[in-house]
């Protein structure tokens, strides 16, 4: 979707020690830059970026990557997200569809989070004036503090109120922002009026949507910004600049349904919660979540409808699980919200509920069972038959293998019956490959992959007959080097973060980061390159030998051999 020659364009423009050092103050140590790690707890710095390599290594904890990676890991961005948040620094505009629809949908120079924040401005002002709304506020318990924080404010009674902000009340973006709402004949009023606003702001700050609640009793008790071009309610989490410090301190975050839950949680001092906005838990939800921390907690009414609504949130997180993420469900006692709760128990007996959240694996066998009887062989029979579907969709392969265990038992059968039911044992043997003749030793390998990751563009200097020797990854490397628009390491460790290749690739990354300026990445490539292709034109002369041996040569290979051992190496391969 976005151009990779744009991202390579873009993490050259940029400087990786002023995008973290905005958000995790640096200080120079050496040639490099260094903090404690923002990822990991620690009290000595190991957390070291490279101003010439623009990528982070922590020596701790192992978290590394280029600055489109940093954003997104601290700031718990999407790729795409982060892109445009950082081309945003850089003052450069993404060319994608996504922001063209965008773009295409406003008129030039109409930015409709602007007038979203004015608004949150003007109803923010307007509760400092209404007693009614402080005195509501107060009787739910929450102060000053932690209203300003969640920036709530009050929508006044009146059907224009918002003209004060908007001189120019019939500018169409008011009503595209879901603000101002045309009626028949034309009419314009305020959509919010009377009511408690909560502002839904997302992980860039800006005012993205409102909640607007209603101060007693009146329907509907909440109302909500339409979708608009800036809100999709499907896609947010309320609460979560508010709780992403928590969430990573805490290294959990806390589901729950309401506004009110949020912002009454935070005043107890659990301020790790976030809330889906009045839908279902949909798949982007889970993954927002997964990228803020390992450990999420659903947290659902104990009535019918908030057992359906976990179960919802169960089926759409089973394609995103992992082997080292943790999904819990938290049931609350009935008549129960979070809000209540701790308002009425403390934050220490919320907290000791929160730890005896049921594992999503748990909650799974439980559910199903309890919807048929566990006593007849037909009921287990059920069981087996509704668990397929969902444990087809787990990609966690030791959670997958533990609850394939555990309704095996249930169902009185042996896990490999279970598995053969489930046709989940089609165990696919890959032939053998027949050993390569011409591979380099690995220890070669890896020192020409620091170096090529130090300076890409030595990349050109390859010759396919070296090439071919070397294993995949290398030349995978070496393809994407020779061919990108500007082959820096950081656009080399980018091109392959999701890639097999990340893992080893940063992990060379962190191996290169102490090498100085005088460090003479010519002269070793060109020592590297002499015994590569010593190493090449032994094991071919190695083949041909054997072939002589066991079938005979025809008269090329005989020429061939004569000019590899003659040590030649540059001539071409006959297979
Ligand atoms: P709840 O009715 O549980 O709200 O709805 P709550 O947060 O506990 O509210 P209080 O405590 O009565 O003030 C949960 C969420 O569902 C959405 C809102 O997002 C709400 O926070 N909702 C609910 C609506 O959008 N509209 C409604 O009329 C009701
Ligand atoms: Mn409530």
């Amino acid at each position: 979707m976005i151009p990779e020659s744009f991202i390579q364009e873009l993490l050259n423009r940029l400087d990786i020690v002023d995008v973290v050092d905005h958000l995790v103050p640096l200080k120079k140590a050496g040639a490099n830059y260094q903090a404690c790690c923002p990822f990991h707890n620690e009290k000595s710095p190991s957390f070291t970026v490279s101003p010439t390599k623009q990528f982070y290594h922590c020596f701790g904890c192992g978290a590394h990557g280029t600055a489109i990676s940093f954003v997104m890991e601290y700031q718990g961005l999407g790729f795409v997200e982060a892109i445009e948040e950082l081309a945003k620094t850089a003052g450069v505009s993404v060319p994608h569809e996504v922001s063209e629809r965008r773009r295409s949908n406003e008129a030039p120079g109409v930015d409709l989070s602007e007038l979203m924040q004015q608004s949150m401005n003007f109803y923010r002002s307007q509760l400092k004036q209404s007693e009614l709304a402080i005195e509501y506020l107060k009787k739910r318990g929450l102060s000053g503090e932690i209203a300003a924080r969640f920036g709530i404010g009050y929508a006044p009674a009146s059907w224009q109120s918002l003209s004060a902000v908007f001189p120019d009340y019939q500018d169409k973006h008011l009503v595209q922002a879901g603000l101002v709402i045309e009626g028949d004949e034309g009419k314009r009023y305020d959509r919010f009026r009377d009511r408690i606003m909560f502002p839904i702001i997302n992980q860039r700050m800006a005012v993205i949507g409102f909640g607007g609640r209603v101060l007693g009793a009146g329907e509907p008790k909440y109302l909500n910004s339409p979708e608009t071009p800036l809100f999709e309610k499907g896609k947010e989490l309320y609460g979560l600049p508010q709780a992403r410090q928590a969430i990573r301190e805490k290294d959990c975050v806390l589901v729950v349904e309401g506004y009110m839950d949020v912002v009454a949680l935070a005043q107890h001092g659990v301020a790790y919660a976030v809330a889906t906005l009045g839908t279902a838990t949909t798949p982007e939800h889970v993954k927002k979540l997964l990228r803020q921390t390992s450990n999420v907690v659903f947290s659902f009414d104990g009535d019918a409808a908030g057992r359906k609504a976990a179960w919802r949130a169960l089926e759409n997180s089973l394609p995103l699980l992992a082997d080292d993420k943790s999904l819990k469900f938290l049931f609350l006692p009935q008549g129960e919200d979070p809000d209540s709760y701790i308002r009425a128990q403390g934050k220490e007996a919320f907290e000791n509920l929160l730890e005896e959240a049921l594992p999503l694996s748990q909650f799974l066998v439980r559910e199903l069972a309890s919807r048929v009887d566990m006593q007849t062989q037909e009921g287990r029979a059920h069981l087996l038959q509704m668990a397929k579907p969902l444990l087809q969709q787990i990609g966690a392969p030791t959670l997958s293998l533990m609850l394939r265990k555990r309704l095996a038992e249930l169902a009185g059968i042996e896990k490999g019956e279970l598995e053969e039911l489930y046709e989940l044992r089609k165990v696919v043997k890959k032939p053998v490959a027949a050993p390569r003749a011409s591979r380099q030793p690995a220890s070669l390998e890896r020192k020409l992959l620091r170096l090529l990751l130090y300076r890409p563009d030595l990349a050109r200097n390859f010759d396919e007959e070296t090439a071919g020797g070397l294993s995949e990854m290398t030349q995978a490397v070496i393809d994407f080097s020779r061919d990108a628009t500007i082959a820096s390491s950081a656009a080399v460790l980018e091109h392959f973060r999701e890639s097999p290749l990340g893992k080893p690739l940063q992990e060379i990354a962190g191996e290169i980061l102490q090498w100085g300026d005088d460090f003479d990445a010519d002269g070793e490539f060109a020592d590297t390159l002499v015994k590569l292709r010593e190493n090449a034109r032994k094991s071919r002369i190695d083949v041909l030998l054997a072939k002589s041996r066991e079938q005979g040569l025809d008269a090329g290979e005989k020429n061939l051999l004569q000019l590899l051992l003659r040590g030649n190496v540059t001539v071409a391969s006959e297979s």
